[in-house]
């Protein structure tokens, strides 16, 4: 097969395939290197464009997703003086010391090392098919104290944010609750739980994710399950959570008052996190020792009230006595306990406050961290 021309390495586009998915390019002479990426390719259902001559590759660079060098083009590459752009991945050879100079020269994203970096680049191959490289917006709910209602107004967020449209996951990162799939009412759905996706390595392909999680009302739901106790570790979390965040539009994560170096982790990719204190003087006392830890994990820390408020505490005096913005008070949602014992999931009552408080939640925090035009 001849490898000099900038062109698909597997079937040509039929006439009904109007818009055909991107496609990695690849620029190097090892063949070798490249029967590698092909059958990385193939694995990823991903067709690959081959620039045999270096000079090929100067039309396609700005237009492809992504770009796979070998390291016996790096140098030729480097000298056309092309664009800096991001998803240039530099392909090495580990016993050469030179390679990461030549990373830099190149502008190259990451060095790769076959075959250890293998299932990473299958992963990516995998997400370009896909099209999008966005990252949600990730937004994390913590109880100030036991039974705040934390694990509700997660559950509402997603389910609300879904119904408005957009693409959502909401993520269980509390190991010691009940699974979040119980608040949703997808328990006796099938698709994987973070048992399953412990072991994680690499980069798992986002679109693969979203589709075989549990879903129920539009949104997905990474729960976890009944059995035995399972300590997550933050590598993984960090591989599930990506992919989590390139499959959607908005990522909720119901955290555990006492983080796990898994939780510690995913706080560290919250754009904001919702301290849910119910407005009463003891609820308030326990949640100034959770605000304390939670503070030094994350960025941006607001307070949602919840009634019924007995006290006569008012939702910005309890923000104001933890010494935190205030976002929020959410009138208690009448009937919520006979729903969740229904196995309906907060979210669908659209004349309750709670809908209607998670909807200018969510519309806050998207103007906040989404703002149009940036
Ligand atoms: N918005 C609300 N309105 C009325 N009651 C609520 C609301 N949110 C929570 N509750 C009540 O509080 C209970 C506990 O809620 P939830 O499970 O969300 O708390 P949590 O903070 O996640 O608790 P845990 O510490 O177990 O994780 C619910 O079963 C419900 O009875
Ligand atoms: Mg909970």
């Amino acid at each position: 097969m001849s490898r000099t021309a900038t062109r698909p390495l597997r079937r040509p586009a039929s006439p009904i395939d109007v818009v055909p998915p991107p496609r990695p390019l690849v620029v190097t002479h090892n063949d070798a290197l490249l029967d590698d990426l092909l059958r990385l390719a193939a694995a990823a259902s991903v067709e690959l464009e081959l620039a045999g001559r270096p000079e090929s590759a100067r039309s396609r660079w700005s237009q492809v997703p992504l770009v796979v060098v070998g390291d016996d083009e790096a140098d030729t590459l480097t000298a056309m003086s092309l664009p800096r752009r991001p998803g240039v991945l530099l392909i090495g050879d580990h016993d050469d010391a030179d390679v990461w100079r030549r990373g830099v020269a190149l502008g190259a994203e990451q060095v790769l090392f076959l075959p250890d970096d293998e299932p990473w680049l299958a992963g990516r191959f995998a997400d370009t098919a896909e099209g999008g490289d966005g990252e949600a917006l990730v937004v994390g709910v913590m109880g100030g104290r036991g039974g705040a209602g934390a694990s509700v107004l997660a559950t509402g967020l997603a389910v609300t944010a879904s119904r408005q449209g957009m693409a959502v996951i909401l993520a269980d990162l509390d190991p010691l609750g009940g699974g979040l799939d119980l608040v949703l009412g997808a328990e006796n759905i099938t698709g994987l739980r973070w048992p399953d996706l412990a072991d994680s390595k690499g980069r798992l392909g986002a679109r693969a994710l979203r589709s075989e999680l549990p879903g129920r009302h539009g949104l997905a739901v990474l729960s976890w399950d009944r059995g035995d106790l399972l300590t997550l570790a933050p590598d993984a979390a960090d591989v599930v959570l990506a992919a989590a965040r390139r499959a959607c539009d908005l990522v909720v994560l119901d955290l555990p008052r006492w983080p796990d170096p898994a939780a510690e982790y995913a706080i560290g990719l919250c754009a904001s996190v919702l301290l849910v204190v119910p407005a009463e003087v003891r609820a308030v006392a326990a949640a100034t020792r959770v605000a304390a830890g939670l503070t030094t994990l994350a960025a941006d820390v607001r307070v949602v009230t919840r009634g019924p408020s007995s006290s006569g505490l008012g939702g910005p005096d309890v923000a104001m006595a933890l010494g935190l913005p205030f976002a929020m008070h959410l009138p208690a949602e009448p009937r919520l306990g006979v729903q969740l014992d229904r196995g309906e999931p907060p979210g669908l009552d659209d004349k309750g406050p709670l809908v209607q408080g998670c909807g200018r939640l969510i519309e806050t925090l998207l103007r906040d961290h989404r703002p149009v035009g940036a």
